[in-house]
């Protein structure tokens, strides 16, 4: 087989790129990103040594290079990750979420009309749920639940597995998507919250908690995202959209102590700052579908996770001190000076 993987050299789609070449070395592994300020190619350092992998330099905007890439490699199966992923850049700057979230979506998919596959996966995300009260632990996101969005990434989300499914409707593409709640792991932009905390915690720099720090996040770690898109591709139904997630809801404040714990710092680093705007309470997904017909579980729990994460943060000091030098200090100096 081979899978096209978009935006392998982001957070999840490097870890997937790993997944696949490890868990099916008979198959080939073409990835493309257009190597954005979150892409990085020294994540995928070890797999460029393997000959069943592909790297390749391309917006999924770009209809003709990636009608050219199709052209000359013929992929079996899509699994469509690229995308401009954080709520506080959306914020900031909205366009380009849209040109590469909805309109990259859909020149994957024409090309996936043109050149004929068996299977575009939509890597999607819960936020397309909007958020739950934290009053109602009883509530959950389901696959039926309705698309109510709160941010200008979240909407692009939206916008993209809405046409993914009338793509699926109108032209019969076999088509499938995955909402999973918040990931973390190895290769975590440290944009993110959990890469940041550990990043500013080891330097004793305060730690930048959003409003109150009750927000609840729904966390899963990478590796079991990748074993749930690897079952969806191979045996989920085409036309069906499934959830990922592993009940591991924490508040945010929760984390952050948690890391400082496991670091030994104290807990004077945190500083409540300014909350984002339109700030989602509480993200929660039911997993059962996916449990049910394909047998996914999670593997790791989230006290298993952190301490791994951690570990990998610490044994990878090069990997993210690189990032969070240069162009990043600007992006940190705008979004956390005056907050
Ligand atoms: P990321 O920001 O770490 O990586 C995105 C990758 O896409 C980067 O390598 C970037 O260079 C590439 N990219 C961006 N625009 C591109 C374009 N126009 N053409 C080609 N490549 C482009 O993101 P992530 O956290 O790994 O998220 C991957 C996917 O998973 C996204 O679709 C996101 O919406 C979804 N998702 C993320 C989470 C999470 O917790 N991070 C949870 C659920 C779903
Ligand atoms: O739920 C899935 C989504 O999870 C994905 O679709 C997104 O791509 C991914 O970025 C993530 O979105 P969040 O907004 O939940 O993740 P983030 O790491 O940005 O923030 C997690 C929580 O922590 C959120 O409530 C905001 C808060 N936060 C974040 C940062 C960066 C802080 O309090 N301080 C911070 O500095």
């Amino acid at each position: 087989m081979k899978i096209i993987v978009t935006g392998g050299a982001g957070f999840i789609g490097g870890n997937f790129v790993y997944y696949q070449l490890k868990n099916h070395p008979q198959d080939e592994v073409i990835c493309i990103d257009k190597l954005t300020y979150a892409g990085n190619l020294e994540t995928l350092e070890e797999a460029m040594k393997n000959p069943n992998f592909t790297f390749i330099r391309a917006d999924i905007v770009d209809r003709e290079a990636i009608y050219a890439i199709f052209e000359q490699h013929h992929p079996d199966v899509v699994v469509n990750f690229a995308a401009e992923s954080h709520v506080d850049r959306s914020i900031t700057d909205p366009a380009i979420f849209l040109q590469t979230n909805i309109l990259g979506t859909q020149v994957m998919m024409d090309a996936c009309r043109k050149y004929g596959i068996t299977r575009y996966h939509q890597v999607s995300t819960d936020e397309v749920y909007g958020d739950l009260p934290l009053d109602r632990p009883d509530l959950f996101f389901t696959e039926t639940t309705p698309l109510h969005t709160s941010s200008p990434y979240s909407a692009s989300k939206a916008s993209a597995d809405l046409l993914v499914q009338a793509y699926h409707r109108t032209f019969g593409l076999p088509v499938t998507i995955s909402r999973c709640s918040n990931n973390y792991g190895p290769y975590h932009f440290p944009e993110k919250l959990i890469p940041l905390m550990i990043a500013n915690a080891l330097a004793d720099k305060e730690l930048p908690v959003y409003g109150s720090g009750e927000n609840v996040r729904d966390w899963l770690y990478v590796e079991d995202h990748c074993s749930a898109i690897d079952l969806i591709i191979r045996k989920g139904r085409v036309g069906e959209v499934y959830n990922i997630g592993g009940h591991n809801e924490r508040t945010n404040l929760q984390v952050v102590e948690t890391i400082l714990r496991e670091l030994g710092k104290p807990e004077s680093l945190i500083k409540h700052v300014k909350d984002r705007a339109g700030h989602d309470m509480r993200y929660a997904i039911d997993p059962t579908k996916i449990h049910n017909e394909l047998g996914w579980l999670p593997s790791t729990s989230f006290d298993v996770g952190i301490k791994k994460t951690i570990d990998w943060y610490l044994s990878n000091k090069p990997w993210w001190e690189k990032i969070i030098s240069g162009e990043y200090e600007q992006y940190y100096e705008k979004m956390y000076a005056n907050r």
